[in-house]
C-alpha cells in the first residue's frame, strides 16, 4: 500500500497521498486540502512547497547532485557543448549528430537582430545597467518578432524558442557595447554559438582570434547555469506563463527575478565584495564576522543555498575550471587567492558549518568571466544567457501540462472590516 499522511482537524481525519518522484523525492499531495478542511498551508518563501511535478532537472541538495534530464552536470560540463544542452533541455533527449547539426544551423540562420531592436538599444543611456537593457529588450521582443509572443502549437513553440535562443547572444552583447559606448557588432552566422557571442562582444574593426580555452570555458559556464529546477527566476517564468502571457514576456520576468543579488545578481555582488575586502585591508576574519553579525545586513555573497546543504556541484566544477582557465590564459588574479582564503576562513567557522553554508555557483564564476574580459556589470547577463534554455524548457512544460494559473493564497493580518471615514472627520 502506498504511503499517506493523515491530518486531524476539528475531530475529523483526512488522508492525503504521498507521491514519489523517479529519483525518490517524496511529497504529500494536498491539492484537496482546502476543499476538504477549509485550511490553506502557510509556507513563506516556499521552503517546503513543491509547485509542480517536472521532468526537466533533478537536484538533491544533501548529495550535491544535479541532473538535466537524467544526465549529471559533471558529465555534461566535461563533454557537451551548450547548444547540445539546450536541445536536451528543450526536447528531453541528447540530439543525434544530425539533429545537433540542424539545430546549430538554425541557430546560426536566426542569430541576427533587426534595426528596430538596435535602435531600441541605442536609445538607452550608456549608464544603464546591462540587465535592465536585456530585460527590456526581452519584454519588447515580440513587438519585433511576433513569433516569440503568442505560442500555441508545438511548431510555434519550436520557432519561438529558436528565435529567442538564437538572438539572445546579440541582445546581451548589444547591452555590453551600449554601456561601453561602442558600436553594435553584426552577428556572424558562420560561427558557432559561443564564438559568435564572443565576437559580438569584443570585436572592433576585425574578427578576433578566439582560443579553444575560451570557447571551452564559455561552453562550460553556460552549461552549468542552464537550468536549476524551481529556482526564483524559473518559478517566476512559470507563474507568468501560467496566466498565458507570451513566451518572451515570461522570459523577461525571469530576467527581472534573476537580477536580484540573492539570485543571479550574486555573481556581480561577489566580485564587488572581494574588491571591497581587498581595498579595505581589515582581513578576512573581519568580513566573516561581519557576515555573522545579525545587526548588519551584510552577507557573504556567493555563500549559502536554499537547497544545497552539503556543497553546490556547480561551484565545485567552476572552482576547478577557474584554476585551469587562469593557467591556460596565463592570468594571475589575486582576487582568486582572496576568494580561496575567504572560503577557507568561512568553512572553518562554526556559524557557517552549523548552517551548512558553502560557496555556491556565483562564488567563483566571476573570476573566470574577468579572465575572459567580461566586466562585472555583465556577470548576471552571462547567467541569463546560460539560463535561457532552462527557462524556456520550464515554460514549455508548464504550457504542455496546461497547469492552472499560479495564484497563491494568504493569511490576512490587516485591519478588520471598518467603515469609511469622510475627509473632514479624519
Ligand atoms: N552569509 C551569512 N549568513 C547567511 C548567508 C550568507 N551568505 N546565507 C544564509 N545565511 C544565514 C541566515 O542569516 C540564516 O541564519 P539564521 O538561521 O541565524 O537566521 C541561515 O543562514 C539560513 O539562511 P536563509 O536566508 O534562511 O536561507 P535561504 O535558503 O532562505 O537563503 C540564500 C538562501 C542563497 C538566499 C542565502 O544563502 C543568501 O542570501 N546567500 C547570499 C546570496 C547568494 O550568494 N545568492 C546566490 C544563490 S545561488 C545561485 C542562484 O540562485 O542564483
Amino acid at each position: 500500500m502506498s504511503d499517506s499522511v493523515k491530518i486531524s482537524y476539528k475531530e475529523k481525519e483526512f488522508t492525503y497521498p504521498v507521491i514519489e518522484g523517479t529519483m525518490g523525492d517524496i511529497a504529500v499531495d494536498i491539492s484537496t486540502l482546502r476543499s476538504d478542511t477549509g485550511l490553506i498551508t502557510l509556507d513563506e518563501g516556499f521552503k517546503n512547497t513543491g509547485s509542480t511535478e517536472s521532468s526537466v532537472t533533478f537536484l538533491d541538495g544533501d548529495k550535491g547532485q544535479l541532473l538535466y534530464r537524467g544526465y549529471s552536470i559533471d558529465e555534461l560540463a566535461e563533454n557537451a557543448t551548450f547548444t547540445e544542452v539546450m536541445y536536451l533541455l528543450l526536447y528531453g533527449e541528447l540530439p543525434t549528430a544530425s539533429q545537433l547539426d540542424s539545430f546549430n544551423k538554425e541557430l546560426q540562420e536566426n542569430c541576427t537582430v533587426n534595426q528596430g531592436v538596435k535602435d531600441m538599444v541605442n536609445a538607452f543611456p550608456t549608464t544603464a545597467h546591462p540587465m535592465s537593457m536585456v530585460g527590456a529588450i526581452s519584454f519588447t521582443l515580440s513587438s519585433f518578432y511576433p513569433e516569440v509572443g503568442e505560442v500555441k502549437t508545438p511548431e510555434e513553440f519550436d520557432k519561438a524558442a529558436m528565435i529567442l535562443l538564437a538572438k539572445f547572444p546579440a541582445l546581451c552583447a548589444m547591452a555590453y557595447r551600449r554601456t561601453n559606448s561602442l558600436p553594435i557588432n553584426l552577428a556572424d552566422p558562420s560561427l558557432d554559438y559561443v564564438s559568435n557571442f564572443y565576437q559580438l562582444m569584443f570585436k572592433n574593426d576585425q574578427n578576433i582570434e578566439i582560443s579553444p580555452s575560451i570557447v571551452s570555458a564559455l561552453n562550460k559556464l553556460l552549461i552549468l547555469h542552464a537550468d536549476h529546477e524551481q529556482n526564483c527566476s524559473a518559478a517566476t517564468v512559470r507563474v507568468v506563463g501560467s496566466s498565458q502571457a507570451g513566451l518572451s514576456a515570461s522570459i523577461a520576468a525571469g530576467v527581472a527575478a534573476l537580477w536580484g543579488p540573492l539570485h543571479g545578481g550574486a555573481n556581480q555582488a561577489v566580485i564587488e565584495m572581494l574588491e571591497d575586502i581587498k581595498k579595505d585591508g581589515s582581513g578576512l576574519q573581519f568580513w566573516v564576522d561581519k557576515a555573522k553579525d545579525k545587526t548588519h545586513a551584510f552577507r557573504l555573497m556567493g555563500f549559502g543555498h536554499r537547497v544545497y546543504k552539503n556543497f553546490d556541484p556547480r561551484a565545485k566544477i567552476i572552482k576547478q575550471a577557474t584554476d585551469e582557465v587562469l593557467a591556460q590564459l596565463g592570468i594571475k588574479d589575486d582576487v582568486l587567492d582572496l576568494a580561496k582564503g575567504l572560503e577557507e576562513v568561512a568553512l572553518q567557522d562554526e556559524y557557517f558549518v552549523k548552517r551548512n553554508l558553502y560557496p555556491n555557483v556565483d562564488f567563483y564564476s566571476g573570476i573566470i568571466y574577468r579572465a575572459l574580459g567580461i566586466p562585472k556589470e555583465m556577470f548576471t547577463v552571462m547567467f541569463a544567457l546560460g539560463r535561457l534554455p532552462g527557462w524556456i524548457a520550464q515554460w514549455k512544460e508548464l504550457r504542455i501540462d496546461k497547469q492552472a494559473i499560479g495564484r497563491p493564497r494568504q493569511v490576512y493580518i490587516g485591519a478588520k472590516t471598518r467603515s469609511y471615514v469622510s475627509l473632514d472627520k479624519r
